[in-house]
């Protein structure tokens, strides 16, 4: 089924691929589909489009090719920075508003014996690069912090924190996930020794990202098996992926700057107008924030029956919280922020992207004021929260 006229707000989660991205993956299916670990020409022409394209994500990151490692998108990479480099010490630092992606290799590394620093967040979800650099150890293997949160937008001083890892020689791995292709994400300027990126964030196909590390720096691979990508990430190439990765790269980079100045507009059009609606709270960064991401707590009613409403309005939104049914916890991110419970509940996630307008924008604050109201209504006055 495709649903047309749907309002799509939910770009943080995934994006739709673009045309030219499609166009450039169509060849790898049916016509160039020679594996490009063989022998005959079929794989090595394979083999060159594979290198080729990762001469171009390397190019759109200021980095050499050998620095990038194909993987199966941000989860993928994320495991493989932290239990990639987990060998260097004892000790890892995160903070507590990381994806589950870096969060469940914390947890991991910590059930097999390691001490684990997870960082406490202000009110805006931000930690400070003093935190990070008091929690520095001689046996610390590796600092991960995100660019940009997922849930909340709020990002993080990765290259101050980056340049406290330096003098004390410890490595920084940076989740970038929500970053690359909205936000400057320049590996060398950022001065981290790997960063982590999803293709299907950026207008790419689904299953495809890459991990891109400082040079000759020594992974320990998590997949073993015919020694693809030098020996760090074993299993055939997906080709079709990576062509698409590379295109959807270079196609957000050439209108990175505007189009994020296009969306930060829009998206503070929408926090002045859902602000404006009674017991709505922002959350995350009022300034250093993702500029595509919109993300607020409604006190007393529940972001998952906001969603049902939005989506019988034919608006696609997420809860930034994702709420377990079954014990109806907040999310960890909103947890760790100090967001009140009653807020926490309704919690709301806008994330726009290249199709949104300015009519979109004001549909979608209306349909959310109309919600609030009515669920507001049907609430027995103890779950209002006023
Ligand atoms: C910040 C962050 N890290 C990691 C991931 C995981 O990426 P993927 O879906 O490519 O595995 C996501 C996806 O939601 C994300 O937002």
């Amino acid at each position: 089924m495709f649903f047309q006229g749907m309002l799509y707000f939910d770009h943080a989660a995934t994006t739709p691929v673009h045309p030219e991205v499609v166009k450039a993956m169509l060849p790898y299916f049916e016509q160039i589909y020679g594996n490009p670990s063989g022998v005959h020409r079929l794989a090595r022409q394979s083999r060159q489009v594979l290198e080729e394209s990762r001469e171009r994500v390397a190019s759109c990151l200021n980095v050499r090719p050998e620095q990038v490692v194909f993987t199966s998108g941000g989860t993928e990479a994320a495991n493989l920075a932290i239990f990639g480099l987990a060998y260097r010490g004892r000790h890892i630092i995160t903070t507590r508003v990381e994806h589950l992606a870096v969060l469940q290799p914390a947890r991991e590394l910590e059930r097999r014996g390691y001490d684990v620093t997870y960082l406490a967040v202000d009110k805006n979800g931000r930690v400070h690069p003093d935190q990070v650099a008091s929690c520095l150890r001689y046996d610390t293997a590796l600092v991960s912090v995100m660019l940009a949160n997922n849930e909340v937008g709020t990002l993080q001083p990765v290259a101050e924190i980056a340049r406290r890892c330096r003098e004390k020689e410890v490595l920084l791995h940076t989740d970038a996930v929500q970053g690359v292709g909205t936000l400057d994400c320049d590996f060398e300027s950022l001065g981290v020794q790997a960063l982590s990126l999803s293709a299907h964030k950026l207008y790419g196909p689904k299953g495809v990202g890459a991990l891109v590390v400082a040079p000759d720096l020594e992974l320990s691979p998590r997949l073993l098996g015919g020694g693809q990508e030098g020996g760090r990430r074993s299993g055939t190439e997906n080709l079709a992926g990576i062509v698409g990765l590379a295109r959807a790269l270079e196609l957000a980079l050439a209108d990175r700057v505007e189009r994020a100045a296009r969306l930060e507009k829009l998206s503070e059009k929408l926090y002045d107008y859902l602000l404006a609606i009674p017991g709505v709270h922002r959350t995350g960064h009022p300034t250093e924030r993702h500029p595509a991401i919109v993300s607020v707590a409604v006190e007393g009613v529940a972001g998952e029956a906001l969603l049902m409403e939005l989506d019988q309005a034919q608006v696609a939104a997420s809860t930034g919280s994702a709420c377990s049914t079954a014990t109806l916890e907040p999310s960890h991110v909103l947890r760790a922020m100090g967001v009140p419970l009653t807020r926490a509940h309704g919690s709301l996630r806008f994330s726009l992207g290249r199709s949104s307008t300015e009519a979109d924008i004001m549909k979608v604050a209306r349909v959310t004021r109309l919600a609030v109201e009515r669920l507001r209504e049907l609430a027995p006055a103890d779950l209002r929260g006023t």
